[in-house]
C-alpha cells in the first residue's frame, strides 16, 4: 500500500533533520566532530575547476581520464550487473580481495578496498593526522594526501623533485622527523609523469619504514615497463611499514 504523506505530517515525522543535512552540509558538519582543531570543515564535496560539460572537449588530460571510454568487456559486464543492483556486493568483494592476494603475493588481512582509491588516499590521512604531526612528500606531487593531512591539522614538509623529475630520496629520507607521520611516494609521479627507480625507492623504502610509514601511491603502474617488477608491494608482504595503494581507474 502507497502511503501519502503530505509535508506537514514530513516535517513532523523528522526527517528535516535528513534533508537539513543534504541542503547545508558545510552546517552539518560543523557542528559535529568532522572538523579539524582549527574548527575548519574536513568534508567538503569536490567540484572541479574546469568546464564539466565542456562538449567540445574529447579529452580532459588534466583530468587524467581514459578519452576512448570504457573496454566493451567492461561495459559489458557491467550491464550484466545491474539487475543485481538491489544486492550490497560484499560477497564479490571478498572475490576480488582474494585474487588481489594471490596475485601480488600478499595476505589477504593486509587488503583493502574502496571505490577508486582517493578514498583510500584521505582514510589514511584521517587516521595518521588525528594527533597533528608532519608527512613528507615531493614538491610537486599528487596532494590528495597532503590535503587531507593538513585539513587534519598536519603540516606538510615537501621536497623538491631532482633535476630529473625522480624524487629526491636522499632529501626526503633526510626530512623525516620525530613528527613525521606518515612519507607519501608517487610513483610514477603526478602531475610530472616521472618516474624514480625501483632499485633505489626500495632501498629508500626499507631504510625510511623504519622511522615512519611509507605510502606508494602506485595509480600509474600499469603505464611502466614489466610494472611487476617495479612494485613495491613486496614490501608489504615481506611485513615492512609500507602501504601500496593501485586504482582501477
Ligand atoms: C596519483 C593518483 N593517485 C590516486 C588517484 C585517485 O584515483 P581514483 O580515486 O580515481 O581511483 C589519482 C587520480 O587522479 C592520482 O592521480
Amino acid at each position: 500500500m502507497i502511503k501519502s504523506i503530505n509535508r506537514r505530517d514530513w516535517l513532523k515525522s523528522g526527517l528535516l533533520i535528513a534533508g537539513g543535512l543534504v541542503a547545508s552540509p558545510a552546517l552539518a558538519f560543523k557542528s559535529s566532530s568532522l572538523v579539524n582543531h582549527a574548527g575548519k570543515s574536513l568534508l567538503r564535496e569536490y567540484v572541479p575547476e574546469f568546464g564539466l560539460n565542456e562538449s567540445r572537449m574529447l579529452a580532459r588530460l588534466n583530468a587524467n581520464e581514459n578519452p576512448y571510454g570504457p573496454s566493451s568487456s567492461v561495459i559489458q559486464i557491467i550491464a550484466e550487473s545491474i539487475s543485481q543492483g538491489n544486492r550490497y556486493g560484499h560477497g564479490d568483494a571478498a572475490t576480488l580481495i582474494d585474487m588481489i592476494a594471490e596475485k601480488e603475493g600478499v595476505s589477504k588481512d593486509c587488503i583493502m578496498l574502496g571505490p577508486g582509491s582517493t578514498d583510500l588516499l584521505e582514510k589514511v590521512a584521517i587516521t595518521r593526522f588525528q594527533q597533528g604531526g608532519n608527512i613528507v612528500s615531493a614538491d610537486p606531487s599528487y596532494m590528495s594526501v597532503m590535503s587531507t593531512a593538513q585539513a587534519m591539522g598536519g603540516t606538510w614538509k615537501p621536497v623538491p623533485l631532482t633535476a630529473d623529475y625522480s624524487h629526491d630520496l636522499d632529501g626526503m629520507n633526510a626530512a623525516i622527523d620525530s613528527a613525521t607521520r606518515l612519507v607519501y611516494v608517487c610513483n610514477p609521479n603526478n602531475p610530472t609523469g616521472s618516474i624514480t627507480n625501483a632499485e633505489s625507492l626500495k632501498k629508500f623504502c626499507l631504510e625510511a619504514s623504519a622511522k615512519a610509514p611509507i605510502f606508494v601511491d602506485e595509480a600509474y603502474l600499469e603505464f611502466l615497463e614489466k610494472p611487476e617488477t617495479q612494485t613495491m608491494v613486496g614490501l608489504v608482504a615481506e611485513g615492512k611499514d609500507v602501504i601500496v595503494a593501485r586504482t582501477f581507474s
